[in-house]
């Protein structure tokens, strides 16, 4: 696991684009998982500043989102659906066809979870997940709890979890208490996986994904596990880990193929 401390959300947010670009340029049908909720947003505009000052494409790139919630439409304002449209796909050229999101008004929701994972399957894994972490340390909808092996399935969200997207529907009252998410399986199979968490209210979580034990209860404690994982975070988030001069020194002194 790499931990990347960088100044603010602006410049974690940059790299996490430039590790985008990176892949992009290299394999232009790169397959890329995405997330939503309020960190990914400096991300996206930087990719789209990338597609329109430096020549970024997104053309032949596939992309399947992580998460949507169950029984409202991509028109639904608080669909993920229409949040990957109106911060993302709608200022760039990506190709709608290799775009997938789970379809949250489908008849059978475990048989669209099934093909989830096919078509993620078909268009061989992919290749760049990135991530960001729930107050709880939820990584997509795997709440505390789910199982480290799990697919694509439905999940039921946690009343925190509720709570916190609850602005977005206006109350939480108006929050679907189901969704479809991949799995922490299903992520774990990314080649390369970037989480992003940005300010205080996020630090005790990350100093339990990264310097915790391993357990279901914190979800994104399996990165630990992965390969490749590289957490960037800004300095707020990065406060109560115990060995962040480590990883700031490791950064500082990484080799120059390592660079961006
Ligand atoms: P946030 O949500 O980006 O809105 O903090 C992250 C998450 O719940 O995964």
């Amino acid at each position: 696991m790499e931990v990347v401390i960088l100044e603010n959300s602006e410049e974690c947010s940059a790299y996490a684009a430039r590790i985008a670009a990176s892949w992009l340029k290299k394999k232009p049908n790169t397959v890329l998982g995405l997330p939503t909720g309020r960190t990914p947003l400096n991300f996206y505009r930087q990719l789209i500043r990338m597609y329109q000052e430096e020549g970024l494409s997104f053309k032949q790139a596939v992309t399947f989102n992580l998460d949507e919630y169950v029984g409202i439409g991509k028109d639904h304002p608080a669909s993920y659906a229409n949040f990957m449209q109106q911060n993302l796909f709608r200022f760039i050229d990506a190709n709608p066809e290799n775009i997938h999101i789970p379809d949250g008004l489908c008849h059978d929701v475990e048989l669209e979870c099934q093909s989830y994972e096919e078509m993620i399957k078909s268009a061989g894994g992919i290749d760049l997940q990135f991530l960001g972490i729930g107050g709880n340390g939820h990584i997509a909808f795997n709440e505390p709890g789910s199982s480290f092996a799990s697919r694509t399935r439905v999940k039921t969200l946690t009343e925190k979890t509720i709570q916190d997207n609850s602005p977005e529907f206006g109350g939480t009252e108006n929050v679907p208490m189901h969704v479809m998410t991949m799995g922490i399986g299903s992520i774990m199979e990314a080649k390369q996986i970037v989480l992003l968490a940005f300010g205080e209210s996020k630090a005790e979580v990350i100093r339990q994904m990264v310097e915790g034990p391993l357990t279901a209860s914190v979800p994104a404690s399996i990165l630990q596990m992965h390969p490749k994982a590289t957490i960037v975070i800004d300095r707020q988030a990065a406060s109560k880990l115990e060995r962040s001069d480590y990883y700031q020194w490791v950064f500082n002194n990484r080799p120059d193929w390592q660079r961006l």
